[in-house]
């Protein structure tokens, strides 16, 4: 069934004419190269914040204010050009298994960074700041958890090209 979707969506137009232009796949890899390094970026800044490593000058709202709309905008890109790789040579990710697992993270890291953030709103709704909030005492484990991810996300991406 997979196999079958594959042959489908290789035998294309536009899987045909991503294979057949040259300069399509590594453009839009250096695109998708450039947008995982705003997210790592991004993320790695707040989540050492919330672990209390780098930035305490900052409060965790006004990091959460500067980064999150990079996270969000770079996912966009992400989601764009990976897709365009992907219709370029579908077995290659969808028939790999590496390539299922850096989804679920990636869907990991997604739920638990818009948790965090419903949570954020809800106490500042709440006239709680920062570590005055109850939840604050979670704001470590949420912070490490996120690196994990999305340092996961990121080896898994790399694995893909070594694994079948
Ligand atoms: C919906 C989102 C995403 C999709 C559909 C996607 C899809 C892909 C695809 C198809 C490849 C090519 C794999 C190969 O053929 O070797 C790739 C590579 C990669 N991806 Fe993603 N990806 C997404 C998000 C992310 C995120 C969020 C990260 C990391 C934070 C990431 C990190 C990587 C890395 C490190 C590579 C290897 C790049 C290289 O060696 O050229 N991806 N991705």
């Amino acid at each position: 069934m997979l196999d079958e979707f594959n042959t489908w969506l290789g035998a294309t137009p536009l899987s045909l004419l991503i294979q057949k232009v040259l300069w399509i796949i590594p453009t839009v890899q250096t695109v998708h190269i450039l947008a995982i390094s705003a997210v790592l970026a991004s993320m790695a800044m707040f989540d050492l914040r919330l672990l209390g490593l780098v930035g305490t000058r900052h409060s965790i709202v006004s990091l959460s204010r500067r980064f999150m709309p990079w996270l969000w905008g770079s996912l966009i890109v992400l989601a764009v050009s990976g897709s365009i790789l992907i219709i370029g040579e579908p077995k290659r990710a969808l028939g790999n298994s590496v390539f299922l697992a850096k989804m679920c993270l990636l869907a990991a890291a997604i739920l638990l960074t818009l948790g965090f953030q419903i949570i954020l709103k809800r106490d500042l709704a709440g006239g709680n700041t920062d570590l005055a909030s109850p939840h604050f005492a979670a704001a470590k484990i949420v912070g490490l958890l996120s690196l994990v991810l999305w340092v996961g996300i990121a080896v898994a991406g790399r694995l893909i090209a070594y694994t079948g």
